[in-house]
């Protein structure tokens, strides 16, 4: 059997309760206007027969009945002498005869189907004989006014109820529109995988409304790193067969050189760059791809940075003195940090060699570090290319190469070596930020908390 949905469970719920409450209400009219409106008749009843023994006079020994009112708000009254014979008034038709009389007591008497209120009061005066005075009130108008309540409750009722189902319906359908919105759209996007489906729900900025918002981002992100991982995988494929190309052309190249040593020497010599070039290109990927997955495997430790730039710089001498740049620094000694010292490593090397290949050749790089404000403050600045405003943003970007051909260099790389700084320099609980001018030279800075382990 098909589960009730939501709705008709809410709708059947407080359809059921209104129901209940009105055959509670319709029960108290039943029963609490029987007790009322008797009790109203009986009250009646008794003032009346109060009243007229009130207006009974005697004259000369007689009864003067002058001033009774025989019959008023529908009360009966009649008179009788001590022995209990009828002298005034008139009894109601059917009234039994024989209905004994019982002074101040209220009776109820059956008279043609219908029920009557029958009351006596027994009056004596001064010297006189003593009368009785008898009152009788029909039911029936009270029985009438229930009865004409509980015909209006009777067509009253059902409209009500279905009133409030078709209300609750309508409400609870408005309130779920969102709701079947929302699961529509995950079923649209499951089906169709197009991720750049929306809800863009509007109305009240209620419970619903956040889901859907708190969804709508959740959908915004996840297209971003799709895209970011279509765009990722797309990029390092194309960097990849770059040398791939290169090595089997070269590859083939030295397999025909069978007499000519020398030629499939330099050939191999191409292929052992190239292979050196994937090399660093795949251990680029795979810090990026631990990185994006937080499965990297920094060790943090108290380490001197000093030391490291150290080994740093006289690494790199051998590139600058390629292009005859030399290479200064101010260095302050001990600099001790918590950090990973691969990682520092590799900080400072990308950044020294971006200032040597993008530098002037005979020109200079720069290389401080010192403390400051209970942190470490760097900077790797360089005379060289420089690159422009537009561009400055996306360097950080994966890939991102301003305009290649502007510094066609054997080793050219491949775009990745400032997001891994970037990187480096977030998981270390840091900053860095880049100062350039176009064909004005470049300062890149960053600062790194002493003590701070990690960002993450
Ligand atoms: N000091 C600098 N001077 C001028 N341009 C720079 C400098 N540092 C970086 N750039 C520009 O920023 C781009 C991105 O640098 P990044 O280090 O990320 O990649 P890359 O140096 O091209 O390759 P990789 O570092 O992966 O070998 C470079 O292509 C270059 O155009
Ligand atoms: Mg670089």
């Amino acid at each position: 059997m098909k589960p009730l949905s939501i709705k008709v469970k809410i709708t059947c719920w407080y359809t059921g309760l209104i129901i209940f409450i009105l055959a509670v209400i319709m029960a108290g009219i039943v029963f609490g206007t029987d007790k009322v409106l008797v009790q109203g008749v009986q009250r009646e009843l008794q003032d009346e027969v109060y009243d007229v023994a009130e207006d009974i006079n005697y004259t000369n020994g007689s009864i003067d009945v002058n001033d009774v009112d025989f019959f008023d708000d529908g009360v009966l009254i009649s008179l009788y002498t001590k022995e209990q014979t009828l002298f005034a008034g008139q009894l109601p038709a059917g009234l039994p005869a024989a209905v004994p009389f019982q002074s101040e007591q209220v009776q109820t008497v059956k008279v043609d189907g219908s029920q009557w209120l029958v009351y006596d009061l027994y009056i004596t005066a001064k010297g006189e004989e003593g009368i009785w005075v008898r009152g009788a009130v029909s039911l029936s108008p009270a029985y009438e006014t229930r009865n004409q309540i509980l015909f209006v409750c009777m067509v009253l009722f059902p409209f009500l109820v279905l009133l409030a189902g078709y209300g609750g319906w309508l409400i609870t359908q408005n309130a779920f529109q969102p709701v079947t919105l929302i699961q529509r759209t995950a079923a649209e996007i499951e089906s169709s995988g197009d991720l750049s489906r929306r809800i863009h729900l509007t109305g009240s900025q209620d419970e619903i409304y956040q889901l859907a918002q708190t969804f709508d981002h959740m959908l915004d992100q996840l297209e971003m790193s799709f895209k970011a991982e279509q765009q990722f995988t797309a990029d390092a494929s194309h960097e990849l067969r770059t040398p791939v190309t290169v090595m089997m052309t070269h590859a083939e190249y030295a397999l025909a050189q069978k007499d000519n040593w020398q030629e499939a020497a330099e050939a191999i010599q191409v292929i052992l760059q190239q292979a050196e070039k994937m090399n660093s290109l795949i251990s680029a990927l795979l810090l990026l791809a631990r990185a994006d997955h937080r499965t990297d495997n920094l060790e943090f430790e108290m380490i001197n940075l000093s030391e490291v730039a150290e080994m740093v710089v006289e690494e790199m001498e051998i590139a600058a003195r390629k292009r005859n740049i030399t290479i200064c620094t101010d260095i302050e000694p001990d600099l001790m940090l918590m950090a990973d010292q691969t990682s520092m490593m590799r900080l400072l090397l990308n950044l020294c060699q971006n200032a040597i290949r993008y530098g002037r050749d005979n020109g200079w790089v720069r290389l401080t570090l010192k403390r400051e404000d209970g942190g470490i403050q760097g900077s790797v600045a360089d005379n060289g290319i420089g690159i422009a405003p537009a561009e400055q943003e996306k360097i950080w970007k994966r890939f991102y190469q301003v305009d290649p051909a502007r510094h066609k260099r054997e080793d050219s790389g491949t775009g990745l070596g400032l997001p891994i700084v970037k990187w480096i320099v977030e998981r270390h609980g840091g900053s860095i930020a880049i100062d350039s001018c176009l064909n004005g030279g470049t300062t890149v800075r960053f600062c790194l908390p002493v003590n701070r382990q990690s960002k993450l």
